[in-house]
């Protein structure tokens, strides 16, 4: 039906206007032609030269655009106006990467639910998110944007996601997703952004296919290309990414929008020598949407007209667009997003409430010695550090729409649950500086308290794009301020505010207890305040590993055996797959997280010892909770296939399961293995299954050893 609708309207329409349909454009700017002059947004919309226009801030101005687009354009055919809506919109949840650390989807489904309506009720109808990339490389800052190192969590974090935005398209407090950035955008060479990223097909599918994959299974409307090259050839340009693989592999059938100017970008790479070119290479690639390039707008019709590429290419990328359109309901009612009341939603309680949740379940309690949190009833508390009264800095980056004064930081959230006069506050440095007496007063703050909190870390804006670090330790100002406090001889806990993994070793020894906040959003200060007193346990575990050191990257929990693999445990052998100076295992694992009570498992049955291919494993565990306070658990299962045509990873999650145990509550909890949890690219370059041997583990984090096996038969 949309389809029908939009091929009759394609008849209908010049080809200036077919091209404007795949123009994107920030509201509000301008473009400048090859001949110099100057257009605006507004009379491109006007001349039905521009279908979308992104990054929007007022419902005014969503409103105001629009009108022009129904009502003053030829055709009256409606914008889309797309932005992006990240980790909230008006009310901001945690971080991306901090969501996945809850390793729970519903989190990541209500931040999602919760950014369309208030997103929705600006007018917004589209949001460029999720952001499935796998990142193994904490020196990219984009690394907080995403879920993460493995595939398995991406994948279920990626359709949650997905399922959250878009709910019923028909509904209008529902937005399109954008499924980016496609693909392979998380592996830049030594992690600098925009890099070039090379990697084999086997990795390419097997690690970092499957969160695009399940997003677009979900149900993803739109998708939009990386910044990166693969194999040579750049993402916008690159046929079979977007032709052969996105459709008629994985039989996408929404539209594809760059990344901001990509096309142009083209000729950087040295694949196209003008923009003309550029465009013809990201027309033939199947690529429907320009965003900010403006290489369709000048040179799209005159590729035609040369005969470069024919009308009909044209036809069907304005098609695809426009079949979005009409699915969203817009040439039915072009304002159905307009009501101004919806605004009224901002900040609505169960929307803060949903914030609270999601922030307090993604901390992740790396160290807790002497049991030092939570803290003890009646503590008196020296709040310090850079980052424990910073409103831009907890909320993270990507708040396009976000209102700082909002944010509850470390400070209100503890002095509103402990009292304020229990609460002596120093900020003891600045990020990457020492203040003239910082440290004194610092010290003095905790001189006259029982426990001392000390928010540390990285500013929002050195986490998110553009963001890489070759560096992944503390500024030397805030490590400076943490000796200083460790030599008061008071409890320390180590507050750690980032959006990537850091280098933590000397940290963990000089804290009591460190807490991972990440940049929990605009209910920081609840959330940590909820974590510290014990209100709520912690439950969150690593998405992605933690290196010793930066020598270390890439590292992440499953890699390959080798051919000599290192043998740790007793004397070394030199010549094994090892380093000399420091272990090969990191600070933290992948799925690590401690919790105010303690876990055991046993009774590990494997319920399908044996199965043929296609057939399904079951694999059951107890989990008790052994220690004297309710908390929740994630159950992770990993399983490694023994013996195979192609080398394959020690382990690989493929279930997890967040349970809810009361101290002393035993549970068995079941998972079920698919064909495709156990299908891999194969030696003869297919998905799918092989016979063999697996072994599998269940229990806390990818460490976990409790284990049972089975076979897959011909
Ligand atoms: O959506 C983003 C993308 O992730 C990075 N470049 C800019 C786009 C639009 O703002």
């Amino acid at each position: 039906q949309d389809r029908r609708r939009a091929a009759e309207l394609v008849e209908r329409m010049t080809l200036d206007e077919k091209i404007g349909q795949l123009v994107q454009q920030r509201g509000g700017g301008a473009v400048t032609g090859p001949d110099k002059t100057e257009l605006s947004v507004e009379r491109l919309v006007r001349e039905g030269r521009c279908g979308s226009v992104f990054n929007i801030k007022s419902f005014e101005e969503t409103e105001r655009l629009q009108r022009i687009a129904v009502e003053e354009s030829r055709l009256g055919i409606p914008l889309l106006i797309g932005a992006d809506v990240i980790h909230g919109f008006r009310t901001i949840f945690p971080i991306n990467l901090a969501v996945a650390a809850s390793w729970d989807p519903a989190a990541a489904e209500s931040l999602a639910r919760v950014s369309a309506r208030e997103a929705s009720a600006m007018g917004i109808h589209w949001t460029f998110s999720p952001m499935c990339d796998v990142s193994r490389d904490p020196r990219w800052g984009r690394v907080s944007e995403g879920a993460g190192e493995d595939p398995y969590l991406g994948a279920r974090v990626a359709e949650a996601m997905v399922r959250g935005y878009q709910g019923d398209l028909s509904d209008p407090s529902s937005v399109l997703a954008c499924v980016k950035h496609f693909a392979a955008y998380g592996a830049p060479q030594a992690g600098r952004e925009y890099h070039a990223v090379d990697m084999s097909e086997r990795v390419f599918r097997d690690s970092y296919l499957p969160p695009y994959r399940a997003a677009l299974d979900a149900g993803a409307a739109t998708v939009m290309t990386s910044f990166n090259d693969l194999d040579g050839v750049p993402a916008t340009a690159n046929r079979w990414l977007m032709r052969d693989l996105l459709r008629d592999e994985l039989g996408f059938g929404g539209f594809v929008v760059t990344d901001y100017g990509t096309i142009g970008e083209l000729k950087a790479h040295g694949v196209a020598g003008d923009d003309a070119q550029a465009a013809e290479l990201a027309l033939r690639a199947g690529v429907n949407m320009d965003m900010m390039s403006a290489a369709y707008l000048f040179h799209a019709a005159e590729l035609v007209r040369e005969g470069r590429i024919p009308e009909s290419l044209i036809d069907s990328l304005c098609r695809e667009v426009l079949a979005v359109k009409f699915r969203l309901g817009l040439f039915d009612d072009p304002f159905r997003y307009q009501a101004k009341e919806r605004e009224k939603c901002y900040y609505a309680p169960e929307h803060l409430d949903a914030a609270r949740r999601v922030a307090r379940s993604s901390m992740v309690l790396l160290e807790n010695r002497g049991g030092v949190l939570p803290l003890k009833k009646g503590s008196r508390i020296a709040l310090v550090g850079p980052f424990a009264d910073s409103r831009w800095d907890l909320i993270g980056s990507w708040v396009h729409f976000a209102e700082a004064g909002r944010t509850s930081t470390f400070l209100d959230g503890l002095r509103a649950r402990f009292g304020a006069d229990r609460v002596t506050y120093a900020r003891g440095c600045d990020p990457h500086k020492a203040l003239e007496g910082g440290i004194s007063e610092a010290v003095a703050a905790a001189a006259k308290s029982d426990v001392v909190l000390v928010a540390l870390g990285l500013k929002a804006g050195e986490s998110g794009e553009a963001a890489s670090l070759a560096s992944l330790a503390l500024p030397d100002a805030q490590r400076d301020l943490l000796e200083s406090l460790k030599q008061t001889g008071k409890p320390i806990v180590v507050l750690l505010v980032t959006g990537r993994p850091m280098e933590l070793a000397r940290e963990a020894e000089l804290a009591d207890a460190l807490l991972l906040t990440w940049y929990p959003g605009t209910m920081a200060g609840e959330a940590l305040a909820d974590v510290v007193s014990g209100d709520y346990n912690p439950s969150g575990r690593l998405p992605m590993t933690f290196p010793r050191t930066v020598g270390q990257i890439p590292i992440h929990y499953d890699m390959k055996s080798t051919g000599r693999p290192a043998d740790e445990s007793g004397k070394p052998n030199k010549y094994t797959s090892r380093y000399l100076d420091v272990p090969n295992s990191p600070q933290y694992c992948f799925g690590y997280g401690l919790s105010y009570t303690t876990f055991g498992y046993s009774d590990l049955r494997v319920l399908t010892p044996e199965t043929a291919v296609g057939g399904e494993v079951r694999v059951s565990v107890r989990v008790t909770n052994t220690g004297g306070r309710d908390g929740e658990e994630v159950v992770q299962l990993y399983v490694r296939d023994l013996l195979s045509g192609v080398t394959r990873p020690v382990r690989e999650l493929k279930g997890f399961r967040k349970v809810m145990l009361r101290a002393g509550e035993s549970r068995e909890v079941t998972f079920t293995l698919t064909p495709d949890d156990l299908s891999f690219w194969r030696l003869d370059k297919k998905w799918g299954q092989e016979p063999g041997d697996y072994h599998v583990w269940v229990g806390h984090d990818s460490d976990c050893t409790l284990g049972g096996s089975f076979r897959i038969t011909e």
